[in-house]
């Protein structure tokens, strides 16, 4: 990891830009980014991050797709409006999720971390209050944390999901919070899906509160055991924001996801945008339209669920083989991550900096993840099984098991 320039030593632009204001203070440099350099390291072992397989990208026909879009679209390479085929892919693949909505009902966003990040610029004031799990995404921190937003956290269940009746009862004790923040498949970090009373009650709550939902569909498409259930915005389509991504299915280069939300709030998800970045790129619409267009893209997400099944599955045994009985986890339904689970007095921090600095090999630890102070997931760990084969997933899970023997010793 680099180290980082002293504040003390800093000039010209460096040092205005380390003075507030409130956004750049507090925006610190996430753990997850330092990792992420490690992670393009040779030898390392990158459980870290959420990173698709690099070698299950789709290169040629992706390739082929943005051949096709330069040679017969002039605009392909211009600012231009949002992409009205690509959106009307959207709708079908929402409707898939029993969501219902128009083309005029999709806001297109470079990925769901833009998606995330409008969302709270358009709902959040700041020092307001957010629902989140104690354990969550940490983009959605980060785009919290220059709101100087104070997070309400709610504990999630590891079978079923967000403990929505402690959002009930935030709630209901008065709270008035901007929205509540939820991960419904493949939740990031605890790879738990919200059950599917869960979601139908949640938006139950959301409505008889009137507060928005905003959830993060990041990982729908990865849902192991069959069709995933419909969305927590099948539920209820008046207080739910669905933010999607084809970052994980198709490559989180191309910058393309999307929020369903209502007609008029698009317009002003729109301005919001437009102050930022104008337009998510017009190529990468276009090119991932034409490549939905091919009616490849089913077939291809086929095969990354078997490959990440037999990547789980992999670290799976690796844990049974070579993690010491006390560790605690679930086989993921979806999404790319064991949530691990080790003795109170373990903090997976002190055990990251050993397994870095012995074995490279990298997860991320409770703490880095956490809406609060940390101490409830202190003891966690998450390790993401989407980046390795399974040679890799089991040599590496091996020399972390090391590391963790010793830290309980
Ligand atoms: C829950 C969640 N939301 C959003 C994102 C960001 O995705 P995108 O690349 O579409 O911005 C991630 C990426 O790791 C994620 O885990």
């Amino acid at each position: 990891m680099k180290a980082r320039e002293p504040a003390a030593k800093r000039r010209g632009i460096a040092k205005a830009a380390a003075t507030p204001p409130l956004a750049a203070r507090t925006l610190h440099q996430s753990l997850l980014r330092e990792l992420q350099a490690m992670a393009a390291e040779k030898d390392s072992f990158p459980f870290a991050l959420g990173m698709p397989a690099a070698e299950l990208f789709p290169r040629d026909a992706i390739a082929e797709a943005v051949r096709l879009v330069l040679s017969r679209d002039p605009v392909a390479l211009q600012y231009a409006v949002p992409f009205e085929p690509l959106k009307l892919h959207v709708v079908k693949r929402m409707a898939a999720r029993g969501v219902a909505c128009t083309g005029s009902q999709v806001f297109l966003t470079a990925g769901a971390q833009q998606g995330i990040n409008l969302l709270v610029r358009l709902l959040l004031e700041p020092g307001g209050h957010a629902v989140v799990e104690d354990a969550t995404y940490d983009g959605m921190l980060m785009a919290l944390r220059p709101l100087a937003c104070r997070p309400l956290t709610v504990e999630t269940d590891l079978e079923s999901g967000m403990h929505v009746e402690g959002v009930d009862a935030v709630l209901q004790s008065g709270a008035r919070p901007a929205f509540v923040y939820t991960i419904p498949d493949g939740h990031n970090p605890c790879g738990v899906s919200l059950s599917v009373a869960k979601r139908a009650r949640l938006a139950e709550i959301a409505r008889t509160h009137e507060v928005p939902v905003i959830e993060d569909d990041a990982y729908g498409f990865l849902n192991y055991s069959g069709p995933a259930p419909p969305l927590v915005r099948a539920h209820d389509a008046q207080w739910v924001f669905t933010i999607g991504s084809f970052s994980k299915v198709l490559a989180p280069s191309l910058r393309v996801g999307w929020i369903v939300a209502p007609e008029a709030v698009v317009a002003r998800l729109s301005i919001l945008k437009h102050s930022s970045d104008l337009d998510v790129s017009t190529l990468a619409q276009r090119a991932v339209s034409a490549y939905l267009d091919t009616g490849a893209f089913d077939n291809h997400v086929a095969t990354l669920r078997r490959e990440y099944v037999a990547r789980r599955d992999a670290m799976g045994r690796a844990l049974e083989a070579h993690f010491p009985s006390e560790a605690r986890y679930r086989v993921p339904a979806a999404g790319l991550f064991y949530w691990v689970e080790l003795p109170r007095r373990v903090d997976t921090n002190d055990v990251l900096r050993v397994a870095l600095a012995k074995e490279r090999v990298a997860f991320v630890p409770g703490r880095a993840i956490a809406a609060d102070d940390g101490d409830r997931v202190s003891n966690f760990m998450r390790l993401s099984f989407s980046a390795c084969t399974p040679e890799r997933i089991e040599a590496g899970i091996r020399r972390l098991g090391r590391v963790v023997k010793e830290a309980l010793r």
